[in-house]
């Protein structure tokens, strides 16, 4: 009795063990890093959300080829800590700090007035910051608090710049999106609702579209859009799961997702390597292009999409491109 109950526990524990390996490798071992060796002395770039995670080891990265980095963020002392830290690691002291929080249009619209003013030119803008499994709930500017931080205010941010983008052309508009954006079904009508099974698919869906519709509005100029999905990686962004979860999760997410690092690389990959220097309005992931997903393929919407977006943002009429 007691010995088939352990014959059944090994067999378990050996299935366990195998998915376990199995994940890993698909996850992380065949993962692709990026392989370009641009230099950006005198490039400026600015990366929101890069005080942790993968936009912290993108900023990174970008500040050992040299650039100029902004970090956009919106906790000054984690900024900081950020800033000293790559500082530190990459020997370049060009890094700054702009603060802006992504739940609020007005601090959009403050960082947006600023760079405009005090950056002469932006070499690539890469749209990381984002959040997942907040509760729903409004915002002051009456938008769901996840919509705003993953799609709004990365949308008002980047049309805000276009000015300035084009001006400085060549350059790049990266988004980071993600493979949930693949499985999910947004519309017009459920744009901004408070769904907590599926609201951060439908936001990372509208990244894609966002980046879509922008490359077409942008076509006979020299900015270039890039979407991506980065991989499953061990980040802070798990951080609003159930404590008792977290428990088990993170020991596994340790063993079988990808680290910061090698998470950062596909949005590295878009911002910096020349051989997809002339695309623009495609996807990406492990530092290659991926088929368009079926639910990002319908131009009509995504246009429809873009409108309702520049209201819901309350765009001027002189701001909209
Ligand atoms: N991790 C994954 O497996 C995965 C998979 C697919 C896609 N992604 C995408 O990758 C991007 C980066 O995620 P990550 O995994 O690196 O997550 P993370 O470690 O949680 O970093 C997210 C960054 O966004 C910032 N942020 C969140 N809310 C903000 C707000 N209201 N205002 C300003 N900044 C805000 C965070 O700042 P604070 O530190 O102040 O909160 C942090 O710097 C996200 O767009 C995410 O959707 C991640
Ligand atoms: C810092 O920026 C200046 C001006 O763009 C540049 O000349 C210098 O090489 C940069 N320093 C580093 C260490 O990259
Ligand atoms: C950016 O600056 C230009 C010139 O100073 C100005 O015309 C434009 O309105 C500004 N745009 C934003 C978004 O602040
Ligand atoms: C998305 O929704 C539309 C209409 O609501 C439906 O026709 C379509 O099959 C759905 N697609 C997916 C992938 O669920
Ligand atoms: C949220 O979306 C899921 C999947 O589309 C659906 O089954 C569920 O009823 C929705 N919940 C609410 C509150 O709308
Ligand atoms: C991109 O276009 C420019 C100008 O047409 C060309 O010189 C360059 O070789 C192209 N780059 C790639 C990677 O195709």
């Amino acid at each position: 009795m007691l010995c088939s109950l352990c014959g059944v526990l090994f067999y378990f524990v050996v299935f366990v063990g195998a998915v376990l390996v199995f994940f890993r490798f698909w996850i992380k071992t065949l993962a692709n890093p990026c392989k370009s060796y641009t230099c950006m002395v005198g490039k400026t770039v600015i990366v929101t959300g890069a005080n942790t995670g993968i936009g912290y080891y993108s900023a990174l990265d970008f500040a050992k080829r040299g650039a100029n980095v902004i970090l956009a963020c919106r906790n000054e002392r984690k900024a900081n800590e950020a800033k000293d830290s790559i500082i530190k690691k990459s020997g370049n002291p060009n890094i700054s700090i702009k603060l802006v929080d992504f739940r609020s249009l007005k601090s959009i619209r403050e960082f947006c007035a600023d760079v405009n003013k005090t950056v002469e030119k932006i070499d690539v803008l890469l749209n990381n910051a984002g959040a997942a499994g907040l509760k729903p709930g409004l915002t002051e500017d009456g938008l769901d608090g996840v919509w705003q931080t993953n799609y709004f205010s990365p949308y008002l941010l980047t049309v805000l710049l276009v000015e300035k983008l084009k001006k400085s052309g060549p350059c790049r508009v990266v988004n980071v999106a993600s493979i949930m954006g693949k499985l999910s079904n947004v519309s017009l009508e459920t744009v901004n609702t408070c769904n907590e099974s599926m609201v951060y698919s439908w936001t990372k869906q509208c990244n894609i579209l966002f980046t879509r519709e922008l490359a077409k509005r942008l076509k006979d100029t020299k900015v270039h859009v890039y979407a991506l999905h980065p991989g499953a990686i061990y980040t802070d962004i798990w951080r609003h799961l159930p404590k008792w979860f977290l428990l088990v999760w993170i020991p596994m997410m340790k063993f079988i997702y990808k680290t910061a690092e090698e998470g950062a690389q596909t949005s590295i990959y878009c911002s910096v390597a020349k051989e997809c220097e002339n695309d623009s309005g495609k996807l990406y992931a492990e530092c290659k292009e991926i088929e368009m997903y079926d639910s990002c393929k319908d131009m009509t919407f995504a246009e429809a999409l873009w409108e309702k977006s520049a209201d819901l943002v309350k765009l001027q009429e002189h701001e909209r491109i």
